[in-house]
């Protein structure tokens, strides 16, 4: 479910976050692997403050590999414990326990010092905008379905802690984060990735944006999906000719802009023209 987000949703969610940060030791920023940067809330740094934190790029199935291993390798630099994972298909499950040891054995250690004999399990939150993975997540850690609680940020409900092994507890509602719309470019990002609802921004233009991207970023996978000598330059001209190839056509054989779009956006969501990453890292604006 994808929401609207008005500043009072967004207050309130900060607050949720805020509120839950009490009582973990660790939060798990879920991003989408194919768009890093855009997917995660411009003010998580703020919101999470000193919180040791692990970015999790997830979908990393659909990303480009090669650009994945640029982020990995970016995160390392800015000294960010980042890992790719599936949630979908469980992969990097072990090595999200395993970085949460790492990352807080001084923590533990200080409480073993001050006598603290057998110290607790590590406790976790999820973070994270709708629709990057997060429910999904949850589920593959708990190892069993737990029932999905919906994207309202309004919502409040009793704290559960799901056991992850021995080690680690994780709370049972991730704290739901907003995107930021107001930057055209992100917001073509997530309606092309499918994370923003298709009826908050216009098709053409989500798909101009996307076509644009795969026609300088990824022409070899365009030209063979859509059986294209060349990629035209003029805009309008690929839609052309994708929709006449596709048969996206209205009375009198003329293309159908809209069912292009459609179509187009349909076969970059499901993977069928390749696996696309549409931040770059070298491109990332904000410092993390
Ligand atoms: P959220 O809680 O953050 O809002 O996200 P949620 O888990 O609902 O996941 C959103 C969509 O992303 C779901 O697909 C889910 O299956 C898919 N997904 C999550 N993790 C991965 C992953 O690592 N790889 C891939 N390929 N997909 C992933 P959906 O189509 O909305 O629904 P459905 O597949 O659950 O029917």
């Amino acid at each position: 479910m994808t929401i609207q987000w008005f500043p009072g949703h967004m207050a309130k969610a900060r607050r949720q976050v805020t509120e839950k940060l009490k009582l973990i030791d660790i939060v798990y920023e879920l991003v989408d692997a194919r768009i890093p940067q855009s997917s995660r809330n411009p003010m998580i740094d703020e919101i999470i403050v000193n919180k040791p934190r692990i970015v999790l790029l997830n979908k990393v199935d659909k990303a480009d590999p090669r650009v994945t291993q640029q982020w990995l390798d970016y995160y390392k630099e800015q000294g960010i414990y980042a890992l790719a994972i599936d949630a979908q298909a469980g992969k990097g499950m072990k090595q999200i326990v395993s970085s949460s040891k790492e990352l807080l054995q001084e923590k533990f250690d200080r409480m073993r010092a001050k006598g603290v004999k057998k110290p607790r399990a590590i406790r976790a939150m999820i973070v994270g905008i709708p629709n990057v993975g997060k429910s999904t997540l949850i589920n593959r850690l708990a190892s069993k379905k737990i029932a999905k609680t919906g994207d309202r940020p309004g919502v409040t409900q009793a704290q559960q802690w799901i056991k992850v092994g021995n080690e680690l507890e994780l709370l049972d509602t991730p704290g739901i984060l907003w995107p930021k719309f107001e930057d055209e470019t992100v917001g073509y990002k997530l309606a092309t990735t499918g994370a923003i609802k298709d009826t908050i921004l216009n098709m053409q233009d989500v798909a101009v944006y996307a076509l644009r991207f795969l026609s300088s970023h990824y022409p070899e996978q365009l030209k063979q999906r859509y059986d294209l000598n060349e990629i035209p330059e003029d805009i309008v001209e690929l839609f052309d000719a994708i929709g006449a190839r596709r048969g996206c056509l209205m009375g009198g054989g003329m293309v159908d802009y809209d069912k292009t779009a459609e179509l187009v956006l349909r076969e970059i969501r499901t993977d069928k023209i390749g696996t696309f990453t549409f931040d770059n890292p070298n491109e990332a604006e904000q410092q993390l």
